[in-house]
């Protein structure tokens, strides 16, 4: 039987992150505490500002906590160390491709970055990633400046992926996309997340994203994760933020959709079933 702890792959315990700057110390995350399992895909909603770029930069290890415990499979996330990189792989919310270097070149960069394995290997590793995130090998040599805004994301997912991370921190993954691009892009993670077993934490704006990728919404408000659960449950705590995010016109809409469909689950309670 396994433990519940070896199904833990993101700790935060009382999470303090605190700037200074000129008008003093501003405390963007309070005694916050986030367990994240095997298999979930849990979404970070907040208002602008409210730390969620900067707690998936923590898990991803590029940023320290001011205090309290961040764990990414038990350890400290490795201040940009290989350990570290092979574990977790992000999409950035800006995260734009390198503009001098082609498609390939930027899958393969952070295995290269490495210096371990010889080019060719690490050719087809990057050709392999194209391929997953659903792109010809024609497209492999070409500029980023060449590729459309659905492709670009592609490519930077790929760029994630490249070190089989388990864990997968998505900024912002349909933004600036239009609906078609936007469905599209989500039905190439859900796929990957049922594939490849990820574990996902993704920070999104777009509801319908969020409601039809998540197995769980966590509500960063107050400086601390105020709720978390299914959205039936989320949309269910009284909170002035909760109340404006998703009971508004365009979250009224995508509850209409939401309606419609099963709910994604984790793949570890698929698992359980079979
Ligand atoms: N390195 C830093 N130094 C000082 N302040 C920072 C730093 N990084 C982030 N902040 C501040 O922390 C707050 C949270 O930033 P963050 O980027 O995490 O917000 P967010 O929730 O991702 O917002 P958005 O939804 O607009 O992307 C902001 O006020 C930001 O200015
Ligand atoms: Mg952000």
């Amino acid at each position: 039987m396994t433990n519940a702890a070896d199904n833990v792959v993101v700790d935060i315990r009382k999470l303090w992150t605190v700037f200074k700057n000129t008008d003093g110390e501003q405390v963007v995350h309070r005694n916050l505490d986030l367990h994240i399992e095997r298999g979930e895909v849990l979404s970070l909603v907040g208002g602008s500002g409210t730390g969620k770029t900067v707690l998936l930069r923590q898990i991803l290890g590029l940023q320290k906590p001011t205090k309290g415990v961040v764990e990414v499979l038990g350890q400290a996330p490795g201040e940009l160390s290989a350990a570290g990189a092979a574990n977790v792989g992000m999409l950035f919310q800006h995260g734009a491709l390198f503009s001098a270097f082609s498609v390939l070149e930027n899958i393969a960069f952070p295995l290269r970055e490495l210096k371990l394995l010889p080019d060719d290997l690490i050719r087809h590793a990057a050709l392999v990633k194209l391929q997953m995130v659903g792109l010809e090998p024609q497209h492999a040599n070409k500029s980023p400046s060449d590729l459309s805004g659905g492709m670009i994301k592609r490519v930077a997912l790929a760029r994630a992926l490249i070190m089989d991370p388990p864990l997968l921190l998505l900024d912002e993954p349909t933004a600036g996309l239009d609906p078609e691009a936007s469905d599209s892009f989500c039905d190439l993670l859900r796929g990957l997340h049922r594939e490849l077993g990820l574990t996902v934490v993704m920070v999104t704006h777009d509801l319908d994203t969020l409601f039809d990728l998540s197995t769980r919404i966590a509500v960063l408000a107050d400086q601390q994760v105020i709720v978390s659960g299914t959205a039936r449950e989320v949309i269910a705590y009284p909170h002035p933020f909760i109340h404006e995010y998703f009971l508004g016109g365009r979250g009224q809409r995508a509850l209409e959709a939401l309606h419609d469909k099963p709910a994604p689950r984790p793949e570890a309670a698929r698992a359980e079933e079979r």
